[in-house]
């Protein structure tokens, strides 16, 4: 059964954009996959924490010899790794926040990036274990930073996820930025907003189903 990952990291609620494009994602992937499943995880809800040095050493002591203790540890990241394992596509909404992702993203990043879960060393190399999953990224930037802008250099949200997700072999990374978000803070309108990334988000939805 074709399974779908949606997350989200956005801290506003309703008024997200980002979650609201990820939610457009959703509904467009489900007319192309009949019967498919989606997994939701809010990772503004999910109570994660910044890993430390026992969560490391957790994670690179064998699996065989871990203790409860470390097992407990590693808890989360193996909840989050059975959703990653299970999706054959993920849908992530990420608001900019100081150039970059939120910080949810980023913590959800450090439990998923796990060695021999996601990535290990060939030949002393690092090397994805993540095999013909895809994942597209439903972006909201109050500024704007796509081509032509000037400001492409500010952004750090693509070249970071594009990095991020190929190294643990998910190659296979479209975007769609909304930009221009905080105009909807100074009286835009959100309907009016709203409509050409909705259509654009329905397009890339079809052509990826
Ligand atoms: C804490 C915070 C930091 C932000 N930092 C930036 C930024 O660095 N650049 C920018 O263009 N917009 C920034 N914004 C505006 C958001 O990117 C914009 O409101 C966008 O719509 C957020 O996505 P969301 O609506 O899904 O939450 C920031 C907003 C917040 C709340």
């Amino acid at each position: 059964m074709a399974t779908l990952l949606h997350i989200d990291s956005s801290p506003m609620g309703a008024s997200s954009v980002s979650r609201h494009l990820s939610q457009t994602y959703v509904e467009n992937w489900k007319k192309s996959h009949p019967g498919g499943r989606v997994i939701t995880r809010d990772l503004t809800r999910s109570g994660l924490t910044a890993i430390t040095a026992e969560w490391v050493a957790a994670a690179y002591t064998p699996e065989e010899t871990r203790t409860q203790e470390q097992k407990a540890l590693l808890a989360k990241s193996d909840e989050l790794l059975a959703e990653v394992a299970a999706a054959d596509e993920l849908a992530i909404g990420v608001s900019m926040h100081n150039f970059n992702i939120p910080s949810v993203l980023k913590l959800w990043i450090d439990q998923v990036v796990r060695v021999g879960k996601t990535f290990a060393y060939v030949d002393g190399s690092p090397k994805g274990l993540l095999e013909g999953k895809k994942a597209t990224l439903l972006v909201a930037t109050g500024g704007k930073y796509g081509p032509g802008s000037g400001l492409e250099f500010l952004n750090f949200i693509e070249p970071y996820l594009k990095t991020l997700f190929g190294f643990i072999g998910i190659t296979d990374v479209a975007f769609h930025t909304a930009g221009g978000a905080s105009a909807l803070n100074y009286g835009a309108d959100r309907t009016e907003f709203l409509l050409p990334h909705e259509k654009a988000v329905a397009a890339l939805a079809e052509a990826r189903a």
